[in-house]
């Protein structure tokens, strides 16, 4: 096993440009990294699992679940931001982890973000089906059922019938569409994430500022509905699971530290776009679910599209529409951002020889790794294809809080091993503010269900056995060690 590199090291085998064409172009500023964290991170969270939250778990108390989350990622941003300002490169926490606990860690955490990354780009992809679906159906278009649900779901029809899904058909397309637009080149897919991004915040802000006028009062009492006898069924318990619920919904800021090869400044625009986006972010969704739980009774909001479904039930339906586009863009984007993100990760994992040298390959003109990025996109197709929201959704939030427990865990480790290293961003409260961070994201993981552990169990054991028997033999440390073949 290879040991824990210096920063210094790292910085050398990772930001020179080589000569065979593996190399990423810098074309980000400072304002598209912050598109890219708002971009990636305001999505199917906001936009479906609010309700499920309010109806389910929390009552009108999702407001503090949103704000509850926003306390654990602001520890876990943080961390990032000081991480993505000392080791500018793209590679998000397995960077981090290299420079810290070395490859087989490394190898471990680049692994598991696939499960966010990946598989989270998957959960939102059938989350932007069933918006589309829903539009369709309001233009008088019906797709059939069994090729807009995934493989064995029972779906209910008007006329009390039952079909079984076989394949989530727009799923897979979009998420196709959207990887032929980032092989074809950031800076496009940067242009019109941004006007996305744009149509986003409109709607949601437009949500916030005119439902404020039709907010009921009364609908807010109690803030925290009583507690029905199991742990998490409203009162206090509840807004801790609607916290661990509605976490979904800030994932992807980290997606920031995956751009900073491509920044112009990587150094301040890092930790600008990381806590920027998360502030920005945090404090809309919290008056979204103030704003939404004010409209209607809680209890109403168990629906695939609460925010319309909030509009329609005070009058304001003329904006049920313009929701609905917002949704699309913005699970469009959070996928752009999410098969981005996983593309410069496997890049960067196979200019370490830890994967085949295909994930580094980047194409001559557009400078992106074009191959790694279709074949991304060909299997997040097929999985948001076959498999439902609930159960992707739950393997994105274990995979992801896992990798967060890791990122603050090598800031501790990297002031003790690298003290001296100029942190353009440091955290304050070291150790105080990452043990928080850990101990948060804990709390969250141990909320999910006994099959999701088991899941993440399973997934990471294929891991070990494909470092066992590929990556090993290949890895470029190990073979300047001397440890494997040339
Ligand atoms: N935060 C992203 C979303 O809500 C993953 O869809």
């Amino acid at each position: 096993m290879a040991s824990a590199l210096t920063i210094r090291k790292r910085l050398e085998d990772l930001t020179g440009d080589d000569e065979d064409g593996h190399s990423l172009t810098k074309s980000l500023n400072a304002l598209s990294i912050m598109a890219i964290g708002i971009g990636g991170i305001i999505g199917a969270g906001i936009f479906v699992l609010t309700g499920t939250a309010a109806a389910n778990y929390a009552g009108p108390g999702v407001m503090l679940s949103f704000a509850l989350g926003a306390v654990a990622c602001a520890f876990v941003g943080l961390c990032y931001a000081e991480l993505s300002s000392l080791i500018p490169v793209c590679g998000s926490s397995y960077t981090y982890t290299y420079a810290t606990l070395g490859e087989f860690f490394a190898w471990i955490i680049g692994w598991d973000l696939v499960l966010e990354y990946a598989m989270g780009a998957a959960t939102v992809s059938v989350g932007w089906s069933g918006y589309f679906v829903s539009i369709l159906r309001d233009l008088g278009v019906f797709l059939p059922p069994q090729f807009t649900n995934s493989l064995g779901s029972v779906v209910k029809l008007a006329d009390g019938s039952t079909v079984t899904g076989v394949f989530n058909v727009p799923a897979a397309l979009i998420v196709m569409i959207l990887t032929f637009m980032l092989a074809r080149g950031t800076k496009e897919s940067a242009t019109i994430n941004n006007v996305m991004v744009l149509v986003k915040l409109a709607v949601v802000i437009g949500f916030i500022v005119i439902g404020a006028f039709y907010v009921d009062t009364s609908h807010w009492s109690p803030l925290i509905p009583e507690n029905k006898g199991a742990f998490g069924e409203f009162g206090w318990s509840g807004v801790l699971r609607g916290a661990g619920v509605v976490f979904f919904a800030y994932i992807g800021f980290d997606a920031v530290s995956t751009a900073a090869q491509e920044a112009k400044n990587p150094q301040t625009d890092m930790p600008i776009g990381i806590l920027g986006s998360l502030g920005v972010c945090a404090v809309l969704y919290v008056l979204v679910a103030a704003v939404l739980t004010g409209l209607i009774p809680y209890g109403e909001l168990n629906v695939p599209d609460p925010i319309a479904k909030g509009a329609d039930a005070v009058g304001m339906g003329w904006f049920s529409w313009p929701i609905k586009i917002g949704a699309i863009a913005g699970l469009t984007t959070v996928m752009l951002v999410l098969l981005y993100g996983q593309s410069r990760i496997f890049f960067t994992m196979a200019k370490d020889g830890l994967l085949p040298p295909i994930f580094a390959k980047v194409h001559p003109k557009s400078g992106t790794p074009y191959l790694s990025q279709y074949l991304i996109g060909g299997c997040v197709a097929l999985i948001g294809g076959l498999f439902p929201i609930s159960l992707l959704g739950e393997m994105v939030s274990i995979g992801t809080l896992f990798a967060f427990i890791l990122v603050c865990g090598a800031v501790i480790y990297l002031r003790r091993s690298d003290g001296n290293a100029h942190r353009p961003f440091r955290v304050p409260g070291v150790p105080v503010i990452p043990i928080l961070g850990i101990l948060f994201c804990l709390a969250l993981m141990a909320g999910l269900p006994l099959d999701t552990w088991l899941r993440l169990f399973i997934w990471m054991a294929i891991g070990v056995v494909i470092y066992f028997v590929y990556s090993r033999h290949h890895s470029v440390v190990q073979k300047r060690a001397g440890n494997a073949p040339a």
